[in-house]
Order: structure tokens, then C-alpha cells, then sequence
């Protein structure tokens, strides 16, 4: 019999300091008027001093681990998404298997900027699939606060930090249906951060500060908008279902406009997509399974539904994943 991976549980997190459209006119020349009809964002969490990834990721980690029914030492298979890691190494896998009394098992990050824990998942998944892995921690976390100029109002209104987490464990029923991940390496230059380890950051060059994420946000939304609406044929069209079979869109909180621009490809109405970019901006590889868990604990999203994950960044990189919950 197929083995598929099931979702058995979900789990977020947020930092307690909040970061209001309102403060942010006191930094920037900027308005909320301006920001919520760009971006839809009302606040976003901010890590305070000395919080990290794996503060976050923790929690969030928790929270999935006991809303599955299992004890951390259940967990067979440790897959973190983030562009934000605590350390250069080890990973921030590894730093959350510590945290949690973890010993043995796999443990590693992977970076997909915004689309990380769609990869992640897919990743995670395939270990499950093959009997690889029984139970599969898989977490989205980001102190994404930590890669932006605080000066610069094009970027630094649109991200925040936090976490989600999901627990999947091999299952005889579906499951996880179909995971599809892409990147084109080609488009590195319209939304990256252009410091690092080895390139360094004190490079004085054209692609302005190597600290802080820098960003075309008018082709990124253009690419965006398309790839998004591209992944959902591919995704249907793999699973040889109706868009009318898809009863939750769970997609990426990045702005509004774009989640509206795939709700109207799938010919969906918004109370069937899940929309949490109000309450904390783009958080990067942690978009997705907030917005997912907080869908699964207010009761909207139930066993048995069919949802559309799906997520676009920095790459770029993109990918969707088709499941019934
Ligand atoms: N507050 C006020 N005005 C701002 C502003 C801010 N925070 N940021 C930019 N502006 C100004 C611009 O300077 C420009 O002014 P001008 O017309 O005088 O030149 C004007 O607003 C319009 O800018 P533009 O960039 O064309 O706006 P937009 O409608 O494309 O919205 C984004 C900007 C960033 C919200 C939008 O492009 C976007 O969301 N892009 C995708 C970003 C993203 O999701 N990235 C992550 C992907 S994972």
C-alpha cells in the first residue's frame, strides 16, 4: 500500500512586540493609507534583541508537536525553512533538535526564501513517502527584521518575523497529494540580499548594502502574480482535478494583491482563502504555516479538505503543495 504524509499537527508563533503601520510613520515618509492599500499589512511582530529563529521556531515547534498527540521524541526527521538562521552553523534544525531533546535523528535547513517551507514540506514529505522518515517535523521560521533597512520604506513595510510548524507522519490515507518546487536562478538580482559569508559584506558595489534585503518590488509583484497563477494550472492539472475541488487557498502572505490575483485564477471567493498578512506582513518561509495554523485553530480549515499551499520568493523559487487535511 501507498504510504502517503499526512498533516497531524500545527503549530505557530509569534513575537510579542508588534510593529503597527502607525510607528512605522515615524520612521519612514510613509502612511498606513499607503501601506494597507498596497500591501494589506496592518502590523507585523517584531523579534526583540537577543530573540532568534530558534526562539521562534521553538514555540512554534511545540505547539505542532502536542496539537499532533506526540512527544518530541516521536519526531524521526527535523526540516527547517529560513533565510534568517541563528548561526552560520550548525543549523538551525540542529539548534531546534537540541532545544527539544531531540537526539539522532536528521536534522537540517533548507533555504527557499518565502517558498522555504513549501520546499521543506516537500522535502519532508518524500522522507515519508519512502519510509525514510515516520513522523517529520517540518517548520517555517524567519527573523526576517534582521536582513532590512529600517530606512528604506520600500522594503521595511513589508516584512516581520515569526514561525509555524506542521507534524507529518506516514499514513495509509491521503495525505499529502502532489508537491511542486521551482527556482530560476536568472532572476537573483530583483529581490536578494546581496552580503554573505563568503562574498562578504563589506563589498562597497552596485547592488546597494550587502546587509539588507534589496528589491524591484514592481517586477517581483509582476512575477509573482503570473508564476503564481502558473503553479495552479500545474497543480490541478497533476492531480486531474476542478478548481472547484480545491476548498481552502493557502497562499503566501506577501501582499494582498497578489493572493487576491491567485484567488481569481482559481475562481475563488476570499472567505475560501486564508488571509493573515493583515496581522504580521510577510514573515518569509513562515507565511504559509501561520497562515495555515491559525485556519486549522479557528476551525475553518477541517479534516478532509482539500487545500492549495503556495508560495513565491527570492530565487526566484516557487512551488505549491495539494493536500487533503
Ligand atoms: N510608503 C509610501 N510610498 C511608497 C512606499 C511606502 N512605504 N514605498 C514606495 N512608495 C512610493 C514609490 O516611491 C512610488 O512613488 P512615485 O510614484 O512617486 O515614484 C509609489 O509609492 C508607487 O511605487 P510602486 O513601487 O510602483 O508601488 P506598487 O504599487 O508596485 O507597490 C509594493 C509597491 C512593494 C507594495 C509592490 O510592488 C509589491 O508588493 N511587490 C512585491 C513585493 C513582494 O511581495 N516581495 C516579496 C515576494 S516573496
Amino acid at each position: 500500500m501507498t504510504t502517503f504524509a499526512r498533516i497531524a499537527g500545527t503549530g505557530s508563533y509569534l513575537p510579542e512586540k508588534v510593529l503597527t503601520n502607525k510607528d512605522l510613520e515615524t520612521m519612514v515618509d510613509t502612511s498606513d493609507q499607503w501601506i494597507r492599500e498596497r500591501t494589506g499589512i496592518v502590523k507585523r511582530h517584531i523579534a526583540v534583541d537577543g530573540q532568534t529563529t530558534c526562539d521562534l521556531a521553538e514555540q512554534a515547534a511545540r505547539r505542532a508537536i502536542e496539537a499532533a498527540g506526540k512527544k518530541p521524541e516521536d519526531i524521526d526527521l527535523i526540516v527547517l525553512a529560513t533565510t534568517t538562521p541563528d548561526k552560520i552553523f550548525p543549523s538551525t534544525a540542529c539548534l531546534l533538535q537540541q532545544r527539544l531533546d531531540i537526539h539522532g535523528c536528521p536534522a537540517f535547513d533548507v533555504q527557499a526564501v518565502c517558498t522555504g517551507f513549501v520546499y521543506a514540506l516537500g522535502v519532508a514529505e518524500k522522507f515519508v513517502r519512502t519510509g525514510a522518515a515516520r513522523c517529520a517535523l517540518v517548520v517555517g521560521a524567519e527573523t526576517f527584521s534582521r536582513v532590512i533597512d529600517w530606512t528604506d520604506r520600500a522594503t521595511c513595510v513589508l516584512f516581520g518575523d515569526g514561525a509555524g510548524a506542521v507534524v507529518i507522519e506516514a499514513s495509509d490515507e491521503p495525505g499529502i497529494l502532489s508537491t511542486h518546487l521551482h527556482a530560476d536562478g536568472a532572476y537573483e538580482k530583483l529581490l536578494h540580499v546581496p552580503g554573505g559569508v563568503s562574498r562578504g559584506f563589506d563589498v562597497d558595489g552596485e547592488d546597494g548594502d550587502p546587509r539588507y534585503t534589496q528589491m524591484k518590488g514592481n517586477e517581483v509583484f509582476k512575477m509573482a502574480v503570473n508564476t503564481l497563477g502558473r503553479i495552479v494550472d500545474e497543480t490541478l492539472k497533476a492531480n486531474d482535478m476542478k478548481k472547484s475541488e480545491v476548498d481552502w487557498l493557502v497562499p503566501h502572505q506577501a501582499n494582498i494583491r497578489i493572493i487576491n490575483a491567485t484567488a481569481r485564477k482559481l475562481s475563488m471567493s476570499m472567505d475560501k482563502v486564508v488571509v493573515t498578512v493583515d496581522q504580521h506582513g510577510n514573515t518569509s518561509a513562515a507565511s504559509v504555516p501561520l497562515a495555515l495554523d491559525t485556519a486549522v485553530r479557528d476551525g475553518r480549515i477541517q479534516r478532509g479538505e482539500v487545500l492549495l499551499l503556495e508560495a513565491f520568493g527570492g530565487g526566484f523559487t516557487w512551488g505549491s503543495v495539494l493536500l487533503k487535511y
